[in-house]
């Protein structure tokens, strides 16, 4: 069984979707490391990383895609969503461009992914107050319309990070 694993009691894959420069692999190494660059440069190809969570007393072992959100970067699809439960789509607040695009990437990940594949909608960059383009109640509404989950971030400040990751998590276990 692909889900088992030696040293814990699932293996838990999800992938990380979202235009260029939206802070998909920040919110993956806030939320495996800790870490944030402000000088982060663009995926090339596919990233991974992982992290052990417990939920109840279960021991989760969750392995994070990251891909490149420019099309000529990007992986073949159909591997990269393989075996995913989870998927975090992610925009920018202060780019509605990355917003608009949202239906694009659900479009994909209703092709390619798994059909009960938990989804979380993820607003990022909530520390930029002032160059805000989209409205949380917009983020809520598509969500809602979409039947996802819903949350704003900061990769940068370390908000809502871990609780973006965790809901999925709970979603499935
Ligand atoms: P691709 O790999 O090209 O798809 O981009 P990406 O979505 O992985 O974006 P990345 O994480 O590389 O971040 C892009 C830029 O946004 C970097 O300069 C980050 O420092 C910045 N950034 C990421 N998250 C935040 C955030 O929460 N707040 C602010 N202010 N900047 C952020
Ligand atoms: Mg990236």
């Amino acid at each position: 069984n692909s889900f088992e694993d030696q040293e814990c009691d699932y293996l838990f894959k999800a992938v990380m979707i979202g235009d260029s420069a939206v802070g998909k692999s920040n919110l993956l190494s806030r939320f495996a490391k800790d870490e944030f660059r402000l000088d982060s440069k663009p995926t090339i190809g596919v990233e991974f990383a992982y992290k052990n969570i417990k939920v109840g007393d279960k021991l989760i072992k969750a392995q994070i895609w990251d891909t490149a959100g420019q099309e000529r970067f990007r992986a073949i699809t159909g591997s990269y969503y393989r075996g995913a439960l989870g998927a975090l789509l992610v925009y920018d607040i202060t780019r509605r461009v990355t917003f608009e695009n949202i239906k694009k990437w659900l479009h994909e990940l209703r092709e390619y992914g798994n059909s009960c594949m938990a989804i979380v909608l993820v607003g990022n960059k909530s520390d930029l107050t002032h160059s805000r383009e989209v409205n949380e109640e917009d983020g809520k509404a598509l969500a809602e319309l979409e039947d996802l989950y819903f949350m704003e971030t900061s990769a940068m400040e370390n908000i809502n990070v871990e609780d973006a990751f965790l809901q999925l998590i709970r979603k499935i276990y």
